[in-house]
């Protein structure tokens, strides 16, 4: 199967990103990490990338007269890199909506709730155990304009709230689901198994063709 080119936008530790990496390096998943794309020069993530001999491109907000700049240039430089999907593993910022609508259809996230629980926040595991719920756990989905973390939803993994949790012991189970979950959405991507309707994705079943059927879908 061809591999597909991935840009992974981070931010902080990289966790997620060395979930990709790992997938990758083992040949688990039918994809190369062309870029890795930063907002903070001292995240860790960015560290991680250059242990693995990846390109990482820091676009920090105080290097352009605007965010919007900031933006456009990220796009352009994901661009140039020839990325079929872009990766927000730990990004800490909304994007401007012109990188979303160029790439509709090949961005995807993953947030450490049950969507559309507890969306938009960086503290989603904290404000559920907090909320008392039952159920907690991740979700990949696409991103796109509007309301953050309310694109549609391609993957989600529950796990109980145990008794005994606090809210670092379940953010920690939640970050090893989302170490499963997000190279899995990947590789549903890769191999052309999300298909657009509305806000539902179908999860088209092993064999079907077309890569980028969600791109196709929307243009
Ligand atoms: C992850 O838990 C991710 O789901 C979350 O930030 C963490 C990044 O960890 N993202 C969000 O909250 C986005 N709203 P990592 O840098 O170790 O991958």
């Amino acid at each position: 199967m061809k591999k597909i080119k991935l840009a992974v936008m981070v931010s902080g530790r990289g966790s997620n990103l060395q979930a990709i990496i790992d997938y990758v390096e083992r040949g688990d998943l039918p994809a190369e990490i062309a870029l890795v794309v930063s907002n903070r020069a001292n995240a860790q993530a960015v560290e991680r990338a250059r242990r693995h001999g990846i390109t990482s491109i820091v676009f920090e907000r105080s290097d352009y007269p605007s965010r919007l700049a900031r933006d456009l240039a990220m796009t352009a430089a994901i661009e140039d890199h020839g990325v079929d999907l872009v990766v927000m593993a730990g990004y800490d910022q909304l994007v401007a909506d012109e990188l979303l609508v160029r790439f509709a259809g090949q961005i995807i996230n993953i947030h450490p709730s049950l969507l559309p629980a507890f969306a938009g926040g960086l503290h989603a595991q904290a404000d559920a155990w907090e909320y008392g719920v039952k159920l907690a756990g991740c979700t990949v989905h696409f991103v796109t304009p509007g309301p953050a973390d309310g694109g549609q939803i391609i993957l989600q993994k529950a796990i109980p709230v145990l008794e005994e949790d606090t809210a670092e012991t379940l953010a920690q189970r939640i970050l090893a689901e989302e170490h499963k979950l997000l190279p899995e959405g990947i590789r549903l991507f890769a191999e052309g198994r999300l298909e657009l309707n509305g806000r539902r994705v179908r999860i088209k079943p092993v064999g079907s063709d077309n890569l980028y059927s969600a791109r196709e879908l929307l243009v």
